[in-house]
């Protein structure tokens, strides 16, 4: 984990053994995800490329390690990984080799030679029913929370946990859980949530940190647009069942073995934002609904609490194309309508993002 201060992307790259060819694949995945033209992948991959590396504190507070896992048991080696590796990761209990006296002293170490700069990671909730509840090293969550916090440049709160409160905060939340935005009020706090989130994404964001010096624009929730700005179901392939009403009944039933719409079997895809049904997880492999179960809507504010996993949000009653003519319909049929509108809005960006190819950054 350790790099010399003036270490750059360009020199990690040479080091890991990754080729050009592979760094620039990556530079176009994040223009397309950032809605960029071809020429502004090119920006990025300059920018990227000679960018210093940045110092990460990683706190963990009340979680599962599900995030952590996430990240390191995605797909090896990586651009992603070599993004990981470019930071100074200065500071994760889980990850590094020191322990004890001579973790926290690289902690305060780091927050002191960086202060101002360095970019806060916190994956957990933070239980304020009792500081007793989750310490390390014998300070509590709130307040290593707090003091790491004052010299942050920023702070991304990854995993549900740490974004809403997550499954700690669940009825009736015993610890008094609650997530990192309802502590820190003075400096950026990002959400990356997801149970967990996906790689790319967290690593997108840091990517984003690295080439332009700044965070991604984030919605009402504060997660970064680029990554939650559409619903599963907006790019969901099984769509055009849905659309034509076809639905499986039950997870072994004619209408599951031909694919169709999981909707009926609790899929909350047209109330999640993610990026799951176009980034996929395990390096595009596959995500839940490709696997033949339902969208849980892990990366919503208390998905644990709004209701049965398996049953129906409310059943769709007109088309799309109704829905989209002006038809006042409500549940999920107005949610149709707007992942609809949504559809339709970002048509032009991803033809776009269709033209950005690594042959195209390659060309002089
Ligand atoms: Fe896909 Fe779920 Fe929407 Fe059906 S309801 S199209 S399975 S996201
Ligand atoms: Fe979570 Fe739904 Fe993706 S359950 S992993 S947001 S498909």
């Amino acid at each position: 984990m350790e790099r010399p201060a003036d270490s750059t992307v360009r020199l990690a790259l040479s080091e890991a053994g990754i080729s050009r060819r592979d760094f620039l694949g990556f530079c176009a995945t994040l223009a397309a995800a950032y809605a960029l033209p071809a020429a502004q992948a090119k920006a990025i991959a300059a920018a990227l490329e000679n960018a210093p590396r940045a110092s990460v504190i990683w706190l963990s507070f009340q979680e599962c390690t599900g995030c952590t896992e996430s990240l390191t048991r995605s797909h090896t080696p990586t651009v992603e990984g070599l993004i990981l590796e470019q930071i100074s990761l200065d500071y994760h209990h889980t990850l590094q080799a020191a322990s004890g006296e001579a973790a926290e002293s690289a902690r305060e170490l780091s927050m002191r030679g960086n202060a101002g700069k360095y970019l806060l990671i916190v994956d957990g909730s933070v239980p304020l029913g009792n500081p007793g509840f989750s310490t390390i090293a014998g300070v509590s969550n709130v307040d290593m929370l707090m003091e790491a916090a004052k010299g942050a440049a920023a702070v991304i709160a990854v995993g549900t946990c740490a974004a809403y409160g997550g499954l700690p905060a669940a009825q009736p939340n015993p610890t008094g859980a609650v997530p990192v935005s309802h502590l820190i009020k003075d400096k950026p706090v990002i959400n990356v949530p997801g149970c967990p989130p996906i790689p790319v994404v967290i690593t997108g964001v840091l990517a984003h940190f690295l080439t332009f010096g700044a965070l991604p624009e984030l919605d009402d929730f504060g997660r970064p647009k680029v990554f939650y700005g559409e619903t599963i179901h907006d790019r969901c392939y099984r769509r055009p069942f849905y659309d034509q009403g076809k639905f499986a009944n039950s997870f072994d039933d004619e209408g599951a073995r031909k694919g169709w719409c999981l909707f009926k079997l609790g899929c909350k895809g047209p109330v999640t934002y993610n990026a799951c049904a176009t980034t996929k997880w395990n390096n595009g492999v596959s995500f839940p609904i490709q696997s033949g179960h339902g969208c849980l809507g892990c990366s919503e504010p208390g998905f644990w609490d709004v209701g049965p996993f398996y049953k129906a949000l409310s059943m769709p009653t007109i088309s799309v194309q109704k829905v989209a003519g002006g038809a006042a319909v409500a549940g999920v049929a107005a949610g149709a309508a707007v992942a609809f509108a949504n559809r339709a809005k970002k048509g032009a960006a991803k033809a776009a993002h269709e033209v950005v190819t690594v042959d195209d950054l390659e060309k002089p």
